[in-house]
């Protein structure tokens, strides 16, 4: 295969500590990367540093910048432009916002990023994808603890864990649903959890925050081990499914969470 047909490989989040690690996997192992990033600057450092460490590599950086679904769509118009088919995409960017942050629509900067606008971008790239690729969502523990807001996605009580772990419900939920919309064209939907990483993610900005890297931090995750579960996520053919740090599991919903399907796919526009 000449390198103007091979298949893209999405990474958003890139330049953060989970996204890099899947990036930089992604590029050992010869895949053509598409680092769909918002700060495209450190994206580029990424990429050079990419070309010079892997001989042969491949690497596009696109703008992407998930609290605007204009900016997801002016991403996909670009990515079209590139005429390639899409082998996987892999949605690892998100974010814990400390206090309530609410955009124009008052829909929260957590359920925006972290679910919103990653849903709509992989409805957007789906008809661009082969037959056996795959989409990987990033979701993290933190869903399993708190419910979907009848508010969802204004959330109206905001706190700074229950809100991240609600967006992450949400995407989940999202993914689950998408896994059944996409099984008969051969695409893959799975979940990863990563578990505890050592990124800038987990920095609480809070007192404890000392005591925690001293306490805590050298005992959790490398970016590297969290990616594990995504790469795992990738080289798996099985749909519907959530890999962890220990294994992988069929994705089922609680029948609570299954009462909020309609609300979350109702906030995702079909373009
Ligand atoms: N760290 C953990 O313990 C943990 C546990 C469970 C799940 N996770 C999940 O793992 C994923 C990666 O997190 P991480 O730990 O690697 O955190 P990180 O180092 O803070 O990386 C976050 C990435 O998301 C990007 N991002 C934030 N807001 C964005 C926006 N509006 N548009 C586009 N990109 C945006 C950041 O880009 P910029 O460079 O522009 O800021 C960065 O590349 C997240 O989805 C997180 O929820 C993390």
């Amino acid at each position: 295969m000449s390198s103007s047909s091979h298949p893209l490989y999405i990474v958003t989040g890139a330049t953060g500590g989970i996204g890099g690690a899947v990036a930089e996997a992604l590029a050992c192992e010869g895949k053509t990367l598409v680092l769909a990033c918002r700060n495209v600057n450190a994206a580029e450092v990424l990429s050079n540093r990419l070309l010079c460490d892997v001989p042969g590599a491949e690497v596009f950086v696109l703008h992407l910048d998930l609290s605007s679904f204009d900016s997801v769509r002016c991403f996909v118009d670009n990515l079209k432009q590139l005429h390639r088919p899409v082998a996987a995409l892999v949605n690892v960017a998100g974010i814990m916002t400390r206090h309530s942050t609410l955009d124009d629509d008052g829909v929260e900067l957590d359920y925006r990023v972290n679910c919103l606008s990653t849903a709509l971008l992989a409805r957007l790239v789906a008809p661009m994808m082969l037959h056996r690729s795959h989409i990987v969502f990033t979701t993290s523990v933190t869903r399993k603890i708190w419910g979907i807001p009848k508010a969802f996605p204004r959330d109206g009580m905001f706190s700074q864990l229950a809100t991240y772990g609600r967006s992450k419900l949400a995407l989940t939920i999202f993914a689950y649903h998408l896994a059944g919309e996409l099984r008969h064209r051969g695409i893959c939907v799975a979940c990863a959890d990563p578990g505890v990483v050592d990124t800038a993610m987990i920095t609480m900005h809070r007192w404890f925050d000392r005591l925690a890297d001293i306490l805590f931090r050298p005992f959790i995750s490398t970016p590297r081990k969290g990616a594990e579960p995504l790469l795992r996520a990738l080289a798996d053919d099985t749909t519907c499914c959530i890999h962890t740090c220990r294994g992988v599991h069929m994705l089922t919903l609680r029948k609570s969470w299954k009462n909020h399907e309609a609300d979350v796919l109702a906030q995702i526009p079909m373009r």
